[in-house]
């Protein structure tokens, strides 16, 4: 199957990203993993804008091998010899010549003629002609370039000497069919493209979110390259997302027929990588890459997705380098995730059982954004601990604060019994809650510990209340999950009575006091 190359520009229009500035030693470290990856060419910089730029192209040049190293310049011969100086160590080295084309550009920006323009862009790349025989040209803002002065320009500079040529979208103004003309457009007219193997590349920009599907349309129309960044930073709204090309292509290789030589299962690890440097978030829901790209959370979809993944997953995770597709389970899901889910965190439990926690699940999720695995490991505990017949909580009302004496009003029932509810007061809340208890049960017992802890993230994390009861020198433990911590505390001390309860016989012992 024929390929297309992979130009990869993280390290030049990638850190065009504003607040991405990278170090030379991070841009080491991105070269060598994008080296890694597969890509064809990294363009590792614009050795002219500063010397710590220079420095890192030349860094890098001097140390990939597998990939074409590429620096950027002007149609100005100090940033020719920058660029050429900065890649000649390199094994494959590469200078990316770019002057503007359109009229906006031509006018504004440069005030320069069409002539002017030529005859720059025609010197500058015969001059890096001199320190490589991989010269790429790019017009920039092709898009908007009348297509006339497009032809002539890139006539101009196959003669002198350019190998690659670069239609860029700068300003991401370009629509799939328009982008994918200009390529049919230049390949008819101008058959020097055929006879000296020129590449045609695609650059997109993706102010109006097309950059992907422009460079797709381009290479639909005779793009053999395409310039990416990866997790699609660049400039303003960026540049296309290598990864979305890529799995574009792969997994749509009954439409496109090309390939490429990336190895996707180090797509995941350098998104990762490379956002974990630059300090720029990957959005949840970013195709490929994002937290969400292969999360399901519907009940519907976690269904079909436990019958065959398929059903929802037009990748497989695996294949980029994620571990393993994510049910989450929040208020949409359903019993057959649920399950699945307290199977595979190794708990056998029977019909009853599962049901009750589902529906305490339920109640949870409707709390909680997200409910962890933790989550669900401490809902079959208590499960698995009521039953056992025990005392469970049926309401909880507690007035606390300054100027007011803590009471709380617990109801409570034993297993089969009646509801019980009694109100005592305390130093604290927790104090006024497990006196109230400890009425109602009969069951006293010295507070050893208290402790509480978050056990999942967010603001509606779950609270953890760990107590430690004594009895007769035995001492006991009890745990209560709660995202409202005074109801965990209630929990954790009814889970140490039940405990307590199978243990041995109901004994009359000290009345816990503790002020929290
Ligand atoms: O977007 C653009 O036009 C560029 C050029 C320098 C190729 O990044
Ligand atoms: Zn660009």
């Amino acid at each position: 199957m024929e390929t297309i190359r992979i130009f990869d520009t993280t390290l030049r229009d990638g850190e065009q990203s504003p607040g991405a500035t990278l170090t030379r030693p991070e841009k080491l470290e991105i070269a060598r993993q994008l080296e890694a990856l597969g890509v064809d060419i990294i363009e590792a910089g614009f050795p002219v804008s500063s010397q710590g730029d220079w420095e890192s192209v030349h860094a890098i040049a001097g140390e990939i091998t597998l990939s074409g190293v590429c620096g950027l310049a002007r149609c100005h011969p100090l940033d020719i010899e920058r660029a050429g100086e900065a890649v000649k160590g390199a094994v494959k080295p590469r200078i990316h010549v770019f002057c503007a084309t359109s009229k906006i550009h031509r006018e504004h920006k440069l005030r320069k003629g069409k002539e002017e323009i030529i005859r720059l862009s025609v010197a500058s790349i015969q001059q890096a002609r001199q320190y490589t025989s991989d010269v790429e040209f790019s017009p920039e803002d092709a898009s908007r370039t009348e297509l006339e002065f497009l032809e002539e320009i890139v006539h101009a500079a196959v003669e002198a000497g350019a190998t690659t040529i670069n239609l860029p979208d700068t300003v991401g103004y370009a629509t799939p069919k328009t982008y994918g003309e200009i390529f049919s457009h230049l390949l008819k007219k101008l058959p020097i493209l055929r006879e000296r193997n020129i590449v045609l590349s695609a650059h997109c920009h993706d102010d109006l979110g097309m950059a992907v599907a422009n460079s797709l349309s381009a290479v639909e129309n005779g793009a053999r390259q395409v310039e990416c960044t990866i997790n699609g930073m660049g400039e303003r709204a960026g540049n296309a997302a290598l990864e979305e090309v890529v799995m574009a292509l792969r997994t749509r290789q009954d439409f496109y027929n090309i390939g490429t030589r990336i190895d996707r299962s180090k797509i995941y690890p350098t998104s990762r990588m490379v956002s974990s440097l630059t300090g720029l978030v990957v959005q949840r829901n970013k195709a490929i890459v994002g937290e969400n790209a292969f999360a399901h959370e519907s009940g519907i979809h976690q269904d079909g997705m436990l019958k065959n993944r398929e059903t929802y997953e037009i990748m497989d995770p695996t294949e980029v380098g994620i571990a393993k597709t994510s049910l989450v389970l929040g208020k949409h899901s359903g019993r057959a995730a649920f399950r699945d889910r307290v199977k595979q965190l190794g708990y056998q439990v029977d019909d009853g059982q599962s049901e009750a926690a589902f529906n305490k699940f339920k109640t949870l999720a409707d709390k909680k954004k997200e409910v962890f695995d933790e989550d669900i490991e401490a809902l079959i505990d208590d499960q698995l601990e009521l039953g056992n017949g025990a005392w469970q909580l049926v309401g909880l009302q507690v007035i606390s604060g300054s100027n007011t004496i803590p009471t709380a009003t617990v109801t409570v029932k034993d297993s089969g019994g009646e509801p019980l509810t009694d109100a005592s007061t305390g130093d604290g809340p927790v104090d006024a809650i497990y006196s109230a208890i400890a009425r109602l049960t009969g069951v006293k017992a010295s507070l050893g510990d208290y402790r509480i802890r978050a056990v999942t993230r967010g603001k509606e994390a779950q609270g953890e209340v760990q107590i430690e009861l004594e009895h007769n020198g035995r001492k006991i433990r009890g745990r209560g999950l709660s995202t409202d911590i005074l109801e965990a505390s209630a929990l954790a001390y009814l889970a140490a009575i039940n405990r307590l309860r199978s243990l041995s016989a109901r004994e009359a012992l000290i009345t816990p006091h503790v002020s929290v």
